[in-house]
């Protein structure tokens, strides 16, 4: 190869790829893409020339010539599990993948790579089959690789699809020169006077740092939320609330909300109780961006998505010397190739995160298990609301069954009838007193107005995790209560069981966990039938 090769970056986005193979000494002669903002925030960080345009359209004429390297990354939309839970239109995902590989057939170039979501690499494998809509493209020797860029020195756990023709031994034989890093790493680097990048070693004085405006702390309720979404979600695995400091972080995604799954939230230095999301340029570094690259969105969420859809530099620095088929021991460290690097003029605006105290929709939904109702799996009693009539309706919901099969209990005022019949009179004076509670709570409770709390659109005495929180403490106490009465619990469950589902009630997907956990299943029926029809009454009320 040239002694300065020269390659091409398609669907370049803010230059990722641009600027990690600039730093490796190769010379990206053009980029494409078609969204403005971030072309121009390749064209300014790595002054050369990015073309705003449809990357689907580029024919032979619209490209150079003498190229010995493509690279790009063409949309993930499609394919990732955040599009409609994995749902994505694989088809036209694949559209822009044929184009990827059309300019790389045209090109012919010694080596090329592209980038994309895990999922993609079994998607592609099983495409290039002779029978596959990338058939066409056997004879460019493409292979497919997982890498998770932790272990190329990059303080985050991002998993990616990379596929080509380059030397994964050779990208591999540089995973001994780097070392495993931190979000604690990156949040003291950015935080000392004068900041001292933790990748690149670059070194600016703290007032020169942009996009990171430390935003206001979670309120307690985004607290709630946020920590439930995490560690206690119907269908993704639990992660941790607050994100540790002490290891490498998730994957840095292209949004986040105060209290969405995706946030990566953590512990402020002045309290225990205190929580913050992270700021834009905490993203961007932990993203393998040096602090001298700036981002020209309009607006925060444009810089949130620019800085999560990207390729980490300090990744694609190290693919360009793979390409180049250099020595392990002959990789400059980034600090020595990034020493020229300069912050670009004009600074783009400074975006401040979103405002506290935003109204949400009116029909803002609803949908936290009770604490002490809960199993790993299988089963979940819940808080919810619904709109099926014009205002918003409170009740507790019952689901059980497996992922495949969820089955349901209708939490009513006849089930409560039923219960009560067929209770003996020890377990119904045992449970009296929590059960009366639970009545008198629900009765003095401002339902009617705890839609407008949950939707910040107007006052109100109770908001719905107050309610939650009294559903938990009940739920605990029954919980105990019924745990000597094991037996009449399975008996209770069964005929409630028969009642809604007749004869097949004994075959129901998931019933053997039921009987397992009767005094945690009775429990719950209990409560929610004695706390629905009083809540609708009220919703009725509003
Ligand atoms: C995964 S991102 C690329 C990230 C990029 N490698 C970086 O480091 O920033 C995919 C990019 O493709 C762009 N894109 C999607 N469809 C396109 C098209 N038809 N033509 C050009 N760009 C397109 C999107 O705007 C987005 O910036």
């Amino acid at each position: 190869m040239k002694n300065v090769p020269r390659a091409i970056d398609l669907y370049s986005g803010v230059g990722g790829w641009s600027l990690g193979l600039r730093l490796a000494g190769i010379d990206v002669v053009a980029s494409y893409e078609r969204w403005g903002p971030a072309n121009e925030t390749n064209f300014k960080n790595n002054a050369h020339q990015a073309q705003t345009v449809d990357a689907r359209r580029l024919s032979r004429e619209d490209l150079p010539t003498d190229i010995d390297i493509v690279v790009g990354s063409p949309p993930c939309t499609q394919f990732s599990f955040s599009n409609r839970g994995g749902g994505g239109d694989i088809a036209d995902g694949l559209e822009d993948i044929k184009q990827f590989l059309t300019i790389v057939e045209l090109m012919k170039p010694r080596v090329w790579a592209m980038e994309n979501v895990p999922r993609v690499a079994k998607i592609i494998e099983t495409e290039l089959q002779v029978d596959g809509r990338l058939a066409k493209f056997r004879h460019l020797g493409c292979a497919t690789y997982i890498v998770d860029m932790s272990e190329y020195g990059l303080p985050q756990r991002r998993r990616r699809c990379i596929a080509g023709n380059f030397s994964i031994e050779r990208l591999e034989s540089y995973r001994a020169t780097t070392r495993k890093r931190t979000l604690g790493e990156v949040v003291n680097a950015l935080a000392s006077e004068p900041v001292v990048d933790p990748l690149f070693g670059i070194t600016i004085p703290g007032s020169d740092l942009t996009d990171h405006v430390l935003e206001d702390v979670l309120r307690p309720d985004e607290v709630r939320i946020n920590r439930a979404k995490k560690t206690t979600h119907t269908v993704y695995n639990a992660m941790s609330f607050p994100d540790p400091l002490d290891r490498s972080v998730r994957t840095i995604t292209a949004t986040c909300t105060r209290v969405s799954r995706e946030s990566i939230v953590i512990q402020t230095d002045s309290a225990e109780t205190e929580f913050r999301r992270l700021t834009l340029r905490e993203r961007a570094c932990l993203q393998g961006f040096p602090v001298t690259f700036q981002f020209y969105g309009a607006t925060y969420d444009q810089k949130l998505k620019m800085i999560g859809n990207a390729v980490p530099p300090a990744f694609s620095y190290l693919m360009g010397f793979a390409f180049k088929d250099c020595d392990a021991d002959a990789v400059p460290s980034l600090r020595a190739a990034s020493q020229d690097l300069n912050r670009p003029k004009p600074e783009p605006a400074e975006t401040r995160p979103d405002r506290l105290g935003v109204q949400y929709p009116a029909k803002r939904t609803f949908r936290f298990a009770v604490p002490s109702l809960r199993l790993k799996s299988g089963v979940r009693f819940e808080l919810c609301n619904d709109f099926s009539t014009d205002t918003a309706n409170w009740r507790v919901a019952f689901y059980f069954g497996t992922s495949k099969e969820i089955m349901g209990l209708r939490l009513n005022s006849l089930l409560a009838k039923r219960l009560k019949r067929n209770m003996s009179y020890a377990l119904a004076m045992a449970i009296a007193s929590a059960v009366d509670e639970a009545h008198a709570f629900a009765a003095t409770a401002d339902i009617a107005n705890m839609q407008a709390v949950w939707a910040h659109r107007g006052p109100g005495d109770t908001s719905p995790f107050m309610l939650l929180d009294m559903l938990d403490e009940i739920g605990t106490s029954l919980k105990q209560t019924i745990t000597s009465h094991e037996d009449e619990a399975k008996a209770l469950i069964n005929a409630a069981l028969r009642a809604e589902y007749g004869d097949t009630a004994a075959d129901l997907p998931g019933i053997a966990k039921l009987h397992r956990n009767a005094a945690l299943i009775l429990s719950g029926l209990i409560l929610g039938s004695a706390m629905n029809p009083v809540l609708a009454d009220k919703c009725l009320v509003s």
